[in-house]
Formats: C-alpha cells, sequence, structure tokens
C-alpha cells in the first residue's frame, strides 16, 4: 500500500470492511491466538518535559514514587504464578536505575523463566546493550510520531534523531523492538500518520502500539481535544494489513476512551493485551493521562475472567512466550 492509498483509508467514513480485513490477516498470520503481557510501572520519575505525558518532569502534582528491586521481582513474581508469560517493566526515564542496577533486576526476573520486555526510555547504546546481556528480550519504545516538527514541539529538548537511532539500536542489538504512536496530537495530519505507518515498516518493527492521546489536566494540552478512538482503530487495522506478522496491543488509552474498547481492538487487527499487574502505589500514581481504564489483574480469578472474554472473540489466550512471528522469521533468515 502507498501512502496516498494509507491517507484514503485513514480518512474513509466507514471502515467496517478495512476492520475485517485486519481481523482476517491477523487470525491467517498470527492465528486465533491472544498474547498477555503483566505491565510493570515501576517508577513515575521522569526527566523528559513530553507536553502530553501527565508524569512529566514539570508536573508537580504528581506524587513520585519508585518500586524497589524487591517490589518488582515479587511483581513479577506474582504475575507468573497467575499464569502470565511475559512481563513488561516501565517507568518514566528514571537515571536512578543505572545500568548495574536495571541488569540485576533484568537477571533476577529471567530466572523465573518468563519473557521481559523494556520500556525504558531513550538510553545509550552502551546500555541497551548491557540490557540484552543481562538477558531482556523485548524493547517498547514509541516513536510517538514521525512528523519532525510536531516531534519537536511535543518533546522539548529532545532529539527526533536520537530516538529513531535508539530504535535501530535496539534492532541491530537483538531486541524484540516494539514502538508506536500517539494518535490526535495537536496538529498532527492524517498525511502524517500515514508516513508513521510506513515508518514502522521501514524499520521492520516487531510490535506497534497505536493509542489515542488523552489531555491530562496537569499538561499544557489540557485544553486539548482527545485523539479519535475510530481514527485510531483504523491505524491498527492498516498496521495490522501492512505488517501481518507483528504484535499489536489492544492499547490501554482506547479502553479508557471507548466502552469495550479492548474487544474492539482485538477484533480491528490486535492480538495483545497488556493487563496492569502493578501494585496500588504505581495504579494510583503512574498517571500519564486520567482515568486509565485497563485491565488490571491480581489474581487468577481475574485472569480466568479475561480468557473467558477472549474465548468469546474466538480466540485463546497464548500457551507460549507469544514472540512476534516477524521476528522469528527475521531470525530464521
Ligand atoms: N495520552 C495517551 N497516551 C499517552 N502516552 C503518554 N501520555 C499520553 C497521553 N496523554 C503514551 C506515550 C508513551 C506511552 C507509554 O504512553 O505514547 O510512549
Amino acid at each position: 500500500m502507498n501512502k496516498k492509498e494509507i491517507i484514503e483509508i485513514l480518512k474513509a467514513q466507514n471502515s467496517d470492511e478495512v476492520f475485517k480485513y485486519a481481523d482476517h490477516i491477523r487470525r491467517k498470520y498470527c492465528g486465533n491466538i491472544v498474547h498477555l503481557r503483566a505491565l510493570i510501572e515501576f517508577s513515575n520519575f521522569c526527566k523528559k518535559q513530553c507536553l502530553y505525558c501527565g508524569i512529566n518532569a514539570k508536573n508537580k502534582n504528581v506524587k513520585r514514587y519508585r518500586l524497589s528491586e524487591e517490589q518488582i521481582l515479587n511483581t513479577a513474581l506474582i504475575a507468573k504464578e497467575i499464569g502470565f508469560k511475559t512481563v513488561v517493566i516501565q517507568s518514566g526515564e528514571d537515571d536512578f536505575y543505572d545500568i548495574k542496577k536495571m541488569c540485576s533486576i533484568i537477571e533476577k526476573i529471567k530466572k523465573m523463566d518468563i519473557a521481559l520486555t523494556l520500556s525504558l526510555g531513550e538510553k545509550t547504546k552502551k546500555e541497551y546493550k548491557a540490557y540484552k546481556s543481562a538477558g531482556a528480550d523485548r524493547y517498547l519504545l514509541r516513536i510517538e510520531t514521525t512528523d519532525k516538527k510536531l516531534y519537536k514541539k511535543m518533546h522539548p529538548g529532545c532529539d527526533f534523531q536520537n530516538r529513531i537511532n535508539c530504535l535501530y539500536s535496539l534492532k541491530e542489538l537483538g531486541f524484540e523492538t516494539g514502538t508506536g504512536i500517539l494518535i490526535g496530537l495537536e496538529g498532527q495530519s492524517i498525511e502524517s500518520i500515514a508516513s508513521d505507518i510506513l515508518f514502522f515498516k521501514k524499520l521492520n518493527a516487531d510490535m506497534v502500539g497505536l493509542g489515542p492521546f488523552i489531555a491530562h489536566k496537569d499538561t499544557i494540552l489540557k485544553d486539548a481535544p482527545c485523539g479519535s478512538t475510530e481514527l485510531a482503530l483504523r491505524a491498527i487495522a492498516l498496521t495490522r494489513i501492512i505488517m501481518p506478522n507483528i504484535n499489536i496491543p489492544a492499547t490501554t488509552s482506547i479502553e479508557t476512551l471507548l466502552k469495550d474498547g479492548r474487544k474492539i481492538a482485538l477484533k480491528c487487527g490486535a492480538n495483545v493485551v497488556m493487563p496492569n499487574v502493578s501494585p496500588n502505589i504505581a495504579k494510583e500514581n503512574y498517571c500519564i493521562y486520567p482515568n486509565k481504564q485497563g485491565i488490571c489483574i491480581s489474581n487468577k480469578t481475574e485472569f480466568e475472567n479475561l480468557r473467558n472474554e477472549i474465548k468469546s472473540l474466538g480466540d485463546e489466550i497464548s500457551k507460549d512466550f507469544g514472540i512476534s512471528k516477524n521476528f522469528v522469521a527475521q531470525k530464521n533468515l
């Protein structure tokens, strides 16, 4: 699909056919399988000033917290016992966790025999390399937007090229690499979303997360309108059609803005759900946007409830680590 065709579909009024086709493609290439990832938000300290984000360094109303290594490991262990096969550890850009601290956490989680995804922001190649050597499998770093001007405006003091370099470093180091964007940022054009999708392809991303922007009252963008869930679903469907064998989550921001958003996204090309398993201090204070409505799981009953929901969609929870088929295909080259 070329850019013009992508734009046309993103702008179309009725997307039912596109959603159906994306669902068909997902089932054909990834099976009737949904992968679960247990999300642990372990620190909301952040040195960045991203205009849209509720935990940006400038927000003085955030109660900042850090989980200790022991708390992170306990949470990961509980997630494993509940039935998760992957944990994702995510934080703001927090230099408190230096290479030594991070590698210790990574090594200990990997001893639990689960897949590990990191989402820690922009780090040096040396740091990424150390994380990989310590055993981390995957890394999530959304590009957020490939519109350079908009990127610069949304991320004061940040260098677009550095973020791109980070993503290529992650690929080169052998991480299963995830990226993604915000949908509906003030000043974002449909054309730029089409370019974003082509960028995912160019990078050969293994995972792509797309979620609508949600205004946070303590940010400069507090009065900006939220992103369109319909547009986000179209972008998910198109990404699936263009990259049939990658992993795509039903993002929490879609769930937050749209009733049954998780189920709907899983019918439009998404094949991953990332339930929050963080301790309460994190659930209460990791507020990148308000009213986060993502699914939380803290016991086996809740896990089984999700299993039933997934069954009702004609899918099953994956029994393995859920490595992106795109990643496997590259390894086998
Ligand atoms: N609305 C929606 N998504 C947001 N993120 C950050 N702030 C917001 C917001 N206000 C997303 C970013 C980031 C991910 C962890 O959360 O895309 O990469």
